[in-house]
């Protein structure tokens, strides 16, 4: 729904992050769609998958983003339903209500052909019949991962039986995240589950990182508790409605370098030398 922040919205993310060579992860309630974000930018790009209601719209997005370019699928496993979010039911703020978020849906015949009749009200009204998925569960992550050829990973892992569980049905790649704080109230934070998840998984497979993460010396933090990469959520964001695609450019440019020189006054070259620090309390 990046639309909200700017006209331009995931375009104008994508453009600034190649240029720095990030990835960019579209969401499946991304503003434009997915071949349209495929064709922006030069830099490498994931698709984020919400697990609809209806199996066929799933596959056919991931399908959709393999043809795109896609280089990786991430099932986001913190939603199926959404938090209850008392702010936004009093101000009765919902962004998907109001038409954001639908650039994958308008889209996709396999969902069109699910609707009555295809108008704007149609269109809202299927979306959020069929955004949440609550029944969503490891026989659908082993079946996914039968279907496409590219690398899964999971998003809103929080525990290590969780993370193994992952690995047993061949995910290639975890991200730790308590998506922002957003959804279970009390949950645990996404810095104090990662070292536990990192032991376990033991380089088996990348464990990411977010939630929290706001400026290069979070990140180098976060790689020392066992992280291999980190995800980058609302700054972006808030950089975007600032100033378009030279905002995100900008934040992008402040992070790499405050990153670097953050390494250099903790006395490491490189991250392999990162990853062996050791964190002491006390
Ligand atoms: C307004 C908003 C929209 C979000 N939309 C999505 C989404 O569509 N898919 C998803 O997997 N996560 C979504 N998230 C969660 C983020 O991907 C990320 O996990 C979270 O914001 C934590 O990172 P941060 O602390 O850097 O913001 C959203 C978060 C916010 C604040």
């Amino acid at each position: 729904m990046l639309k909200l922040a700017d006209d331009q919205g995931d375009l104008a993310v994508t453009r600034a992050a190649s240029k720095y060579d990030i990835p960019f992860i579209q969401s499946t309630v991304s503003s434009f769609s997915i071949e349209e974000v495929g064709q922006s930018g030069d830099g490498p790009k994931w698709f984020q998958l919400y697990w609809t209601s209806l199996e066929d719209v799933s596959y056919s997005f991931v399908k959709r983003a393999e043809e795109a370019g896609s280089e990786a699928i991430v099932v986001t496993i913190d939603t199926v339903t959404l938090g209850f979010r008392e702010k936004d039911l009093s101000y009765g703020y919902s962004p998907l209500a109001d038409g954001y978020g639908q650039g994958n849906f308008e889209s996709d015949d396999v969902f069109l052909s699910t609707l009555a009749e295809v108008n704007d009200s149609t269109i809202v009204d299927g979306i959020i019949k069929q955004i949440n998925y609550p029944a969503l569960n490891w026989s659908h992550i082993k079946k996914l991962k039968r279907m496409t050829s590219l690398p899964i990973l999971l998003k809103g892992v929080l525990h290590p039986e969780d993370a193994l569980q992952a690995i047993h049905c061949g995910v290639d790649g975890l991200i730790v995240s308590n998506h922002g704080g957003r959804q279970l109230d009390g949950v645990i934070s996404s810095i104090d589950a990662l070292p536990e998840i990192a032991k376990v998984v033991n380089g088996k497979i990348p464990v990411l990182f977010d939630s929290g993460i706001r400026r290069g010396s979070d990140a180098l933090k976060v790689l020392v508790l066992g992280a291999d990469a980190v995800l980058i959520g609302r700054p972006y964001v808030y950089s975007l409605a600032i100033d378009g695609e030279k905002g995100v450019s900008q934040f992008l440019a402040n992070f790499l370098q405050d990153f670097s020189s953050s390494m250099v006054l903790a006395g490491v070259k490189n991250i392999k030398q990162l990853k062996q620090m050791k964190i002491v309390c006390g």
